[in-house]
C-alpha cells in the first residue's frame, strides 16, 4: 500500500516535479531522500536508534530517531516524546542499532523506564529540544560519542557535518524509507541562522544551524531526535540533535539541531544513575491525591535525599528514600497533595504542580517532578485533610511503611501553575506534540511541508 504509494510518487515526481518546481516556493518544493541523501551502508551508525510506537509493527511505527549512549541511556528530541509523557505507561520502544525497519529482528528493542525531557523545553519552535531515555535494562550495543564544548566551538561555517535517519524524503508529500538514509549538509553560523529571522531568531546557544543557502538537502520530518554528527579526525561525534526547520531543504532555511555541547551537563545529570519520575499523570476526581515517586540508583555514587522543595498544598506522606541509595536501590516519595490548598478550583483541567527533590549526588542535585492532573475534582466533605488515593506511577514501589524524616522539608517551592502559565504551556507542548508526531500513515503527506 505504502510501497505502492512510493512507486507512484517516483513516477511522479520527475516530471511533475520539474513542472512544478518553478513556482511551488514558499512552502514547499523540491524532490528527494532524507532530502536528497544516500542510503547509509549497513553497520555505519551502529548507534543509531529508531523509537517506535507499541502494537505497530517497526516501519508504520517509527516516529523519530535517537542515539544510543551505552548503559541504559538514549539521547533523543524533547519533541518527540512530549506525548509519550501525558501517559504513565509510555507507548513506545526504542530499537537501538537497527537499520532497516522492515526487518523486525534488527537491533535491540527496549522498553522505555523513564523520559526526562529538559525542563526547560520550549515549542513553537522548539527550544532546549533534548531528552533523555532511561531503559528498563543495559544494552551492550556500541555508543555513539559525544562532542565536547571545544570541539563544538571549532566548528566554523562550510564544515560538513553528516545527518542520517529515516524521515521523508519528499518535500512535497510523505516518502518514507525502510533503510537508514544519511546526507552532508553544512554547518552554518548562529548569526546567519538568526538572520533568517522569524521563528530563526528564536535560535540561540540550545541550537545550531546546518544546511545550504539554496537549500536542497535537510533532514526532514521522521528524522527528529536522530543525531547529526562532525567527522573528527577519523571519529564521528554527535554534535546535534535533529529538531525543526522550516519545510525541508527550502532555501533560506537551515535545519535546526540541538547543541548538545550546550547540554553536557544536563545529558550527564540524566544519565548519572539518578532515576526517578519526572511527570506523574493523575485522572483523579478526589481534593487530595497521593502519588507516588519511585526514586532508584542505577549509579557507582551512592546519594541521599536532602531535603524536599514543595509548593503550597503538597507534602511527604511517606518516604522510604530517607537513608542513602546505593547503587541498585530503588525507594518511593508520596506525596499528598490538596488541590484545593494549592489553589486550584474544581473545574480546571489539566493542571499541574512542580515538586523538586534535592539530593546530594555529585551531577544530579535537584530532581524537578511535575504532577499533572488531568481532571477537575469534587471538594472534600470534611474540608482540608483526607486523601483519595489515586494514580500510579509507571514503576513505583510499594512503599515500605516506615515513616521518613532526617530530611527535612523546606516549603518554599516552585511554581503551582494551575490557570494561566503552565498548564497552557502543557497543552501546548500537547498539541505540539501531536502535530510534531508526523506520519500517522507513512504516506500522509499533511505534515510533510510544515516547519517543524
Ligand atoms: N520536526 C521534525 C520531526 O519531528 C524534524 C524536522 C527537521 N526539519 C528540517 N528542515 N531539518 O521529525
Amino acid at each position: 500500500m505504502k510501497k505502492n504509494r512510493v512507486t507512484l510518487w517516483v513516477g511522479l515526481a520527475l516530471p511533475v516535479g520539474l513542472a512544478l518546481s518553478g513556482y511551488v516556493g514558499a512552502s514547499s518544493e523540491n524532490t528527494a531522500r532524507i532530502i536528497n541523501g544516500t542510503q547509509s551502508a549497513e553497520g555505519d551508525w551502529p548507534f543509531m536508534t529508531a523509537m517506535v510506537y507499541k502494537n505497530s509493527d517497526v516501519y508504520n511505527g517509527q516516529f523519530c530517531g535517537a542515539t544510543f549512549l551505552g548503559g541504559r541511556y538514549v539521547l533523543t528530541a524533547s519533541h518527540c516524546v512530549a506525548d509519550l509523557v501525558t501517559s504513565n505507561t509510555y507507548q513506545a520502544d526504542a530499537i537501538i542499532g537497527i537499520y532497516d525497519l522492515s526487518n523486525d529482528d534488527e537491533g535491540q528493542r527496549v522498553e522505555i523506564q523513564n523520559i526526562y525531557m529538559h525542563e526547560d523545553y520550549k515549542s513553537s519552535p522548539p527550544q532546549n529540544d533534548v531528552a533523555i531515555l532511561e531503559l528498563t535494562q543495559e544494552v551492550t550495543e556500541t555508543n555513539v560519542e559525544l562532542t565536547t564544548s571545544t570541539l563544538t566551538d571549532s566548528l566554523s561555517a562550510g564544515d560538513s557535518l553528516t545527518v542520517m535517519g529515516w524521515g521523508n524524503q519528499s518535500t512535497t508529500s510523505g516518502v518514507f524509507p525502510h533503510q537508514l538514509y544519511q546526507v552532508d549538509v553544512p554547518y552554518v553560523d548562529r548569526s546567519t541562522c538568526q538572520n533568517l529571522g522569524g521563528k530563526y531568531s528564536y535560535v540561540g546557544d540550545d541550537a545550531i544551524c546546518a544546511g545550504l543557502e539554496e537549500g536542497g538537502k535537510d533532514s526532514c520530518q521522521g528524522d527528529s531526535g536522530g543525531p547529526i554528527v562532525y567527522n573528527d579526525n577519523g571519529t564521528y561525534k554527535q554534535v546535534g540533535i535533529v529538531s525543526w526547520g522550516i519545510g525541508c531543504a527550502q532555501p533560506n532555511a537551515y535545519g535546526v539541531y540541538t547543541n548538545i555541547a550546550y547540554f553536557s551537563d544536563w545529558i550527564a545529570a540524566k544519565t548519572s544513575g539518578v532515576s526517578y519520575r519526572q511527570r506523574i499523570n493523575s485522572s483523579s476526581t478526589e481534593q487530595n491525591v497521593q502519588i507516588d515517586i519511585p526514586l532508584a540508583n542505577y549509579g557507582s555514587e551512592i546519594f541521599d535525599v536532602t531535603n524536599f522543595e514543595l509548593p503550597t498544598g503538597v507534602t511527604i506522606a511517606n518516604n522510604s528514600c530517607s537513608s542513602a541509595l546505593n547503587q541498585g536501590e530503588s525507594c518511593t516519595v508520596t506525596v499528598n497533595i490538596d488541590r484545593k490548598t494549592a489553589g486550584f478550583t474544581t473545574t480546571q483541567t489539566g493542571t499541574s504542580l512542580t515538586l523538586n527533590i534535592l539530593t546530594d549526588q555529585s551531577k544530579a542535585s535537584e530532581l524537578q517532578i511535575e504532577a499533572f492532573f488531568s481532571s477537575g475534582y469534587t471538594e472534600d466533605a470534611s474540608s482540608s485533610d483526607d486523601s483519595g488515593s489515586s494514580d500510579d506511577s509507571g514503576s513505583s514501589d510499594s512503599s515500605d511503611s516506615s515513616d521518613s524524616s532526617s530530611t527535612s522539608t523546606s516549603t518554599s517551592g516552585s511554581s503551582s501553575s494551575g490557570s494561566g502559565g503552565a498548564s497552557l504551556g502543557l497543552m501546548m507542548m500537547a498539541m505540539f506534540g501531536l502535530m510534531f508526531r508526523r506520519r500517522q500513515t507513512k504516506q500522509d503527506d499533511s505534515k510533510a511541508a510544515r516547519w517543524l
